[in-house]
């Protein structure tokens, strides 16, 4: 058996720059990965077909295909007769969330696949793969604590977290997300296919930082600018317009700026420590109609064979 971990994201800046040809949009985003995790196991099973089974709930099927897909996907690279392969994924990432957890359990199981069947995937090949499978799992199948991402998502340039342990407090809405939707929403509005220069700037200049050396402090520093750059925020809120009262109770009760990550609903609150984020859970034990996660970022393995 082969285990390995799928790791959350938050965007911590997402610019929309312009729209493509093909209906996707060009981005500037400064991704981030956290320790909240899915685990998934993977075993060789005969001839049967390639299954998948999943514990944990509130799931959404279309980001588990995309499990059995990468399997497919690898399959079909390899081009040669490959046995079957049993997923189980326990499931912890809130789905439909804006925290990338259906992307990275697809490059989870990119990679699982690749132990599985002794495929020696390059760096290059992982990455052409990952984003035949959706625009998010580049960032994952790079395995990087951090990373400015460009183009549809495909152009990922690595870069360090910060130092020191900083910490995110998530509050995800029950109500999820799509991020089609919130595309087609976003191109309905005042300036289809862009958004602010602003977002793209901060999102170059926190990369820049970052690559620089940033120390949890400094990086918790941010977070009022980053507050605003992230450009599906009008769209988000088109779409669940409860958002923007669950924002300015957030912001109220942390007495901190609060970012949404990626299409949403997850919001998330920056802190230099864990024990600060934690502190920041208990202002919000009476909060109903949200889940709420405190987790580091960077840091996680993805794959440990056993
Ligand atoms: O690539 P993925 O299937 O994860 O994207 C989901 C949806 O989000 C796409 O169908 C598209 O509408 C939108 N999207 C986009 N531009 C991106 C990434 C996603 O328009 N760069």
């Amino acid at each position: 058996m082969i285990e390995g971990l799928a790791p959350a994201k938050v965007n911590l800046a997402l610019a929309v720059v312009g729209r493509r040809a093909d209906g996707y949009h060009e981005l500037v985003s400064v991704f981030a990965r956290l320790d909240l995790a899915d685990r998934m196991t993977v075993e060789v099973a005969g001839n049967a077909p390639d299954r998948l089974t999943v514990a944990g709930g509130g799931y959404s099927p279309s980001g588990l295909d995309l499990v059995l897909s990468a399997a497919m996907l690898l399959r079909e690279h390899a081009g040669r007769p490959l046995p079957s392969l049993v997923f189980a994924l326990e499931k912890r990432i809130p789905v439909a969330a804006g925290l990338g957890g259906g992307s990275s359990d697809a490059a989870t199981a990119l990679e699982l696949a690749a132990a599985a069947w002794d495929i020696d995937l390059s760096a290059g090949e992982r990455l052409d793969l990952a984003a035949r499978l959706g625009s998010d799992v580049p960032f994952f199948a790079a395995r990087t604590a951090a990373a400015l991402v460009e183009g549809r998502g495909e152009r990922i340039r690595a870069l360090p977290a910060p130092t020191g342990g900083a910490a995110a407090l998530l509050v995800t809405s029950e109500s999820g997300l799509s991020t089609a939707e919130v595309f087609r929403v976003f191109d309905d509005g005042v300036a289809p296919g862009a958004g602010s220069p602003a977002a793209a700037t901060t999102a170059r200049e926190l990369a820049a930082a970052l690559e620089a050396g940033l120390d949890a402090d400094a990086f918790a520093g941010w977070a009022p600018r980053l507050r605003d750059a992230n450009d599906l925020w009008p769209a988000a809120v088109g779409l669940l317009p409860e958002l923007a009262a669950l924002r300015a109770t957030l912001e109220e009760r942390l007495r901190r700026p609060v970012l949404l990550s990626g299409s949403g609903p997850t919001l998330v609150a920056l802190y230099p420590s864990l024990l600060e984020a934690q502190a920041g859970g208990r202002q919000l034990t009476e909060l109903r109609g949200a889940r709420i996660t405190v987790t580091v970022l960077g840091n996680g393995q993805h794959r440990e064979a056993r």
